[in-house]
């Protein structure tokens, strides 16, 4: 009887198989506004909310252990008065005793188009200096329930003295 019911599951698993879906697979590209230091008429989206213990050496502001909460702009274009795509909503980590790079960790909160109202979870490591870093996407909401996929993210411009940047994502996602 145990045996017969364990067939049957497996029967059950095996039908569910998506092989008939044909997948679909989407490009979206966007600008993230990380501002750090607020400009006129535009406040800080990167604010430090932990200040961590030893200064990293090849640039002793940061601490490892810092840690910013961001709710950055993101944009169609690399100006920020371009069609607004949406929100970055996370948090970056100092988490390298020797580099500058984070646990990058954020949802894209899309509030226009047509993925207005979904999200794409994102988990990554950003070394700043390299020129491409990838964005594990973890899942998604709305239109993006259960995709997979990853972004690939440039740094577009960076102003060293009030470390705010512009970054380029390029999204490729499945499902
Ligand atoms: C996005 O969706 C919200 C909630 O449905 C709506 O209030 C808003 O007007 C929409 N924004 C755009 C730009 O379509
Ligand atoms: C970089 O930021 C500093 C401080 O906010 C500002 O004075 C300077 O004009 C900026 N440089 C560029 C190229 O935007």
């Amino acid at each position: 009887m145990l045996l017969q019911l364990v067939l049957i599951s497996l029967a059950a698993i095996a039908g569910t198989g998506d092989g008939a879906k044909t997948k679909t697979s989407t490009h979206l590209r966007f600008y993230m506004h990380d501002l750090v230091t607020a400009l006129p008429g535009r406040p800080a989206t990167a604010v430090r909310i932990t200040r961590g213990t030893t200064p990293v050496p090849v640039d002793p502001r940061v601490r490892f252990g810092d840690m910013y909460v961001i709710d950055d702009l993101l944009t169609e274009g690399p100006d920020a008065a371009s069609p607004v795509v949406g929100r970055g909503q996370g948090f970056f980590l100092f988490a390298s005793q020797t580099e500058l790079a984070v646990l990058l960790t954020f949802n894209v909160v899309f509030t226009a188009g047509p993925h207005n109202g979904s999200t794409i979870a994102l988990v990554s490591r950003d070394a700043f200096f390299d020129e491409v870093r990838e964005l594990p996407v973890v899942g998604g909401t709305g239109v993006f329930r259960g995709v997979t996929g990853y972004g690939l993210l440039r740094t577009h411009t960076f102003n060293t003295s009030a470390m705010n940047a512009v970054l380029k994502i390029d999204m490729y996602l499945r499902g």
